[in-house]
């Protein structure tokens, strides 16, 4: 094969199957706050002022990003989700807040939320209603798409209640259409093959060509059972939509729910990971005035962060199951892969992993470099293919590492981890 042909092979095998919606947006996964694992529709702000989904909680929620170093470690998006509409459009159909909640307005709003240098996202919905009962924007995706360009909103989140499934596709599509012919860059944030799993397996061409990310699942819960769920899920269907994952367009497995009540920390430091391998958005919902200190280090951990948002774009995979662990990998620029070993294991004490066992682990050929990032920071040296690395992995905790090779024939060791690691159909049975 000639040098250029074989240039040509490496790029196609590193670059997603498909173009991405071409709106310059989320080259990166996107990294915010969103209110509503955390908020839910609690729209009672006679008793509950301080909780209830009004414009305080976001101008509140933007606040504490900039002060407590949550907008310089890279959350940027402040995003609103259900039950922030009045239940009528005004006299010119338009949308509208609750002008209880927001008496100043989304316009408002935006502009605070700017004023701090973050992004402000809205959601809104692609049938009837929302899914919670509000007006949906069935028949004004071009009048809401206007609306939201008008208030000077950053990032919409498209839910699919309410809507015929047969239309669902074209819904998607022409609210994708409506938001590029604003003029304003928004984020597009859809749900769309979530609502379709269940009658077809989605068009993930299509959908990478329409939204910045895509929920595939079920909502997140504040508990160990949902993120396992969430993991299933996408290892049962990696083969169908990591390929579709890349700078533009990513695979949303919903928020974190790190800070919040359900989750061990353990368990938390296995969601961070997870999330970061799987390239997908980091929105969080929590209560960012009020939360531990733990996991604010872990939300915030730069190692953690730098794998997320690495800039070669590609989602890792899960590549090795048995002995109730589970290695998930994902290949960074500049050669590097980031292991993660998940202990399933719910009971007893820490066990130990040899990552050595870790399909990826040929990627150190004769020699790499190896730093562990969870559960602690450790530089692990100048390792090789023999070394025997036993890694301490609490039940239903992660250890997370990276590996850089320092090997000569690296080119031939790249090849074969994509070839060999990641295109390969089976997990390897530890
Ligand atoms: C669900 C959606 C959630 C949340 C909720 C609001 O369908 O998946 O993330 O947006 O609707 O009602």
């Amino acid at each position: 094969m000639s040098r250029a042909a074989c240039l040509l092979v490496i790029i196609s095998l590193m670059s997603p199957a498909a173009e991405a919606l071409d709106n310059g947006l989320a080259l990166k996964p996107t990294m915010g706050w969103l209110h509503w694992e955390r908020f839910m529709c609690n729209i009672d702000c006679d008793t509950d002022p301080n909780n209830c989904i009004s414009e305080r909680l976001y101008m509140q929620m933007a606040d504490v990003m900039v002060k407590e170093g949550w907008k310089e470690a890279g959350y940027e998006y402040v995003c609103i989700d259900d039950c922030w509409p009045s239940h009528q459009r005004d006299a010119q159909g338009r949308l509208q807040a609750d002008p209880k909640r927001f008496p100043g307005g989304i316009k408002k709003l935006a502009d605070y939320i700017h004023s701090k240098g973050l992004k402000l996202g809205i959601y809104a919905d692609v049938g009837d209603k929302t899914c919670a009962g509000y007006p949906g924007s069935l028949g004004y995706y071009e009048k809401d798409a206007q609306t939201f360009a008008d208030w000077d909103v950053d990032l919409l989140k498209f839910d699919g209640c309410f809507m015929n499934r047969a239309l669902l596709g074209e819904g998607y599509i022409n609210m994708s259409k409506a938001l590029n012919n604003t003029g304003r860059p928004i984020l597009y944030s859809c749900e769309w093959p979530l609502y379709e799993w269940p009658l077809k397996q989605p068009n993930y061409t299509a959908i990478r060509e329409t939204c910045n990310h895509w929920r595939n699942f079920d909502d997140v819960f504040d508990s160990w059972s949902s993120i396992k769920s969430i993991l299933d899920w996408t290892a049962a269907h990696q083969d169908i939509i990591v390929p579709a994952a890349g700078p533009g367009g990513w695979n949303d497995p919903d928020m974190l729910v790190i800070g919040n009540f359900g989750l061990s920390h353990d368990q938390q430091e296995s969601q961070m990971a997870l999330w970061a391998i799987m390239a997908s958005p980091l929105l969080m919902s929590n209560d960012l005035r009020d939360i531990c200190p733990r996991s604010k280090e872990l939300l915030q951990n730069k190692r953690i962060i730098d794998i997320s948002q690495d800039s070669m774009g590609k989602q890792g995979y899960r590549t090795a199951k048995g002995n109730d662990f589970e290695v998930w990998e994902r290949p960074l620029s500049k050669n590097r892969l980031a292991i993660a070993v998940l202990n399933k294991l719910e009971t007893g004490g820490p066990r130990g992993f040899n990552i050595g066992a870790a399909p990826g682990w040929k990627i150190c050929g004769s020699q790499c470099n190896v730093t562990q990032i969870l559960p602690q920071y450790k530089e692990m040296g100048v390792q090789t293919q023999q070394s025997k690395i036993i890694v301490s992995v609490n039940p239903s905790g992660t250890a997370l590492l990276t590996v850089t090779p320092i090997s000569s024939d690296f080119r031939r060791l790249h090849k074969l981890n994509w070839q060999g690691t990641f295109v390969r159909r089976k997990h390897t049975i530890l």
